[in-house]
């Protein structure tokens, strides 16, 4: 977090633990216990007291350094930007991410991608491998290679700052099952390595949202690389980019799992079936939202 003096905060000689609260908590502007449980959150990183002990320390004395980088967040806060690039993690699969503005930020909804990847068949082989195109933080892969430690994943990114906000992810989980390679999937993308063979599992959550879609301007996607979320005819250029190549990448019965707006489940399963994938099915949410769409090669 990056600290700034110039705030009305500062002007306070002394604040407690429970009057920067009061304080923060104050600016709620849409949904108040999300704002409310993200102040929580904020104040125990700058101060190093668990969200659940904050209440139990309401006098404690913020230091001056804390409380002008709990200050100055705030403000970054209130200004639209995500808490998880304010305090530069958030925390997918159970394991803690690395991320800043270069980075999508992993939404609890790409869970499902892992958790199908994880339930299919072929993962119950000791050495598989598997690509996870557009990478980004390494949300995807690195989970499965932490779950996996005998997989070996290839993580693809057309970005060079992204890819190595992955390299110090897959560092900071000790992970040394992973490659991380800079291509583009509209040029040509690499074999696994250890084999002349094709991968056994492809996943990609890949750009799909329409440029005029009115998610861009709220949940604070406006903060996120639009590179990592927008994609040509109406969301669906990338997914279908991706359908196609991976035809050629996959070993016969390779699986290939492709995260998707709830909206386009119709248009990605047309078009798995149309390019010869079979026992094409389509996975939902918790909220019931058709979310990843999943084929065989054959
Ligand atoms: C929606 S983000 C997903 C990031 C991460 N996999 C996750 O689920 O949190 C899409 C990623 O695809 C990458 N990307 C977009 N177009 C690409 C392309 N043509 N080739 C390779 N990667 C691309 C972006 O840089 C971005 O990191």
């Amino acid at each position: 977090m990056r600290k700034n003096s110039n705030n009305v905060f500062q002007s306070f000689s002394e604040i407690s633990v429970s009057e920067a609260l009061v304080w923060a908590k104050s600016f709620s502007l849409e949904d108040e216990s999300l704002w409310s449980f993200e102040i929580e959150l904020l104040l125990s990183e700058v101060t190093g007291i668990s969200r659940e002990s904050l209440y139990a320390w309401p006098n404690r004395v913020l230091k001056s350094e804390q409380r002008a980088i709990f200050a100055e967040s705030v403000e970054r806060m209130k200004a639209g930007e995500p808490l998880a690039y304010v305090i530069g993690f958030c925390e997918f699969w159970s394991l803690k991410f690395q991320v800043n503005p270069s980075v999508l930020i992993p939404r609890p909804d790409t869970e499902l991608i892992v958790e199908a990847a994880l339930a299919l068949p072929s993962s119950d082989n000791e050495h598989i491998e598997v690509l996870d195109l557009g990478t980004g933080s390494g949300a995807v892969g690195l989970s499965l290679a932490y779950e996996k430690p005998l997989w070996q994943i290839t993580g693809i990114d057309n970005s060079s700052a992204a890819l190595a906000v992955a390299a110090e992810n897959a560092n900071a989980l000790g992970l040394h099952n992973v490659r991380l390679l800079e291509r583009d999937w509209y040029k040509k993308i690499p074999l696994p390595s250890q084999s002349s063979e094709g991968y056994q599992i492809i996943l990609a959550n890949p750009p799909y949202l329409s440029k005029d879609d009115n998610h861009l301007s709220g949940l604070g996607l406006s903060c996120e690389p639009i590179h990592a979320l927008v994609s040509e005819n109406n969301g669906l250029a990338d997914l279908y980019r991706i359908i196609t190549i991976a035809k050629n990448l996959l070993d016969l019965d390779g699986w290939l799992l492709l995260e998707h707006g709830y909206n386009q489940r119709v248009a990605v399963e047309n078009f798995f079936l149309e390019s010869g994938f079979v026992d094409v099915k389509c996975l939902r949410d918790v909220a019931g939202n058709a979310r990843v769409s999943m084929g065989k090669n054959a």
